[in-house]
């Protein structure tokens, strides 16, 4: 076990898939079945991906581009969380979920196979955010160090867990190739981190278009301006600084808004694991078509 200063007895691997004690079997057994609406509005990452960025743009469209609208609330609220339990909180996210007017504004990192079942049949629009494993891993890294309820490592076995699928919340290729392969589903919005960092007006664009909410005039420049990392960064709807509320402490100095750049992973990745992994990721990835930028 990578545990480096302390044990999380609850956390286990569920049908190859690493969740911590805020994720129950039972909440697990209730998302697959809960119902979901034609008119849902549904995130879709792998565990630091890109998810608070993405959610950021679809609340500033579906709010009309009113930005005090749009954070009125904090980004953790403003959507339904589907892969946790808060604690203290007296029913799960499924039945908070039945309880929400429509149309819902959803969070989730679930693997294909244990999020809810009408998400393979459903009409729901889905946006899915993929980013390049190797910043991606490196963020996860962090994240499993700052917050309370995951195991902390030291960089060279969360590495090693990440290779093998038994990081939180699952593979980083399972998700990536299962959201792939529906790129060209009508309900389905495949975007890369990268192409968000590169151009993130045309991203902002295409949310808009797939949703039909349109932009008026003059607010691009002002959404682009509003979600970009050093405001976000700054805006405590959207930084994490009262993610308290949610149950979610972070126990260590490190910002949810880290550092939001393209090749920080060769920070990390020493020339031997980037070599061992590029090995793992040619395998896996060979034929399928997707394409990730790991330097900008
Ligand atoms: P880093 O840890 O590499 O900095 P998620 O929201 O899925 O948890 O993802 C968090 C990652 O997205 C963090 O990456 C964070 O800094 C980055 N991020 C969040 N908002 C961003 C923005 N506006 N611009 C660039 N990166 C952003």
């Amino acid at each position: 076990m990578s545990v480096t200063d302390k044990r999380f007895e609850d956390e286990r691997m569920v049908d190859g898939v690493l969740h911590s004690s805020l994720t129950s079997d039972e909440l697990l057994k209730a998302v697959r079945k809960m119902e979901i609406r034609n008119d849902d509005i549904i995130v879709v990452t792998h565990t630091k991906a890109g998810t608070t960025w993405m959610q950021e743009i679809v609340s500033v469209l579906f709010y009309g581009c009113d930005f005090k609208k749009a954070d009125s609330k904090s980004i953790i609220e403003r959507f339904l969380f589907l892969d946790i339990h808060i604690p203290d909180c007296a029913v799960g996210p499924h039945e908070i979920a039945d309880s929400l007017p429509s149309p819902r504004l959803i969070k989730t990192h679930f693997q294909q196979h244990q999020m809810p079942e009408q998400m393979l049949t459903n009409k729901a629009k889905v946006v899915y955010v993929g980013r390049n494993a190797k910043d991606n891993a490196v963020s996860l890294f962090h994240f499993c160090n700052i917050v309370s309820h995951l195991r902390t490592y030291e960089w060279d076995s969360f590495f090693h867990d990440f290779c093998n699928n038994k990081a939180h919340r699952g593979s980083w290729f399972d998700i990536n190739l299962y959201w792939w392969s529906r790129r060209n589903d009508d309900n389905v919005l495949f975007i890369k981190y990268e192409d968000m960092q590169k151009d993130l007006s045309s991203v902002i664009v295409k949310v808009s278009e797939f949703f039909g909410w349109p932009i008026p005039d003059g607010k691009l420049d002002e959404i682009v301006n509003h979600c970009s990392f050093v405001s976000m960064k700054k805006n405590p709807k959207t930084n994490y600084s009262d993610s308290t509320t949610v149950g979610v402490n972070f126990k260590a100095s490190t910002p949810f808004m880290r550092k939001g750049k393209v090749g920080d992973w060769k920070n990390y990745f020493t020339v031997a694991q980037s070599e061992e992994f590029d090995k793992i990721y040619e395998e896996k990835m060979k034929g399928t078509g997707l394409v990730f930028d790991y330097e900008l």
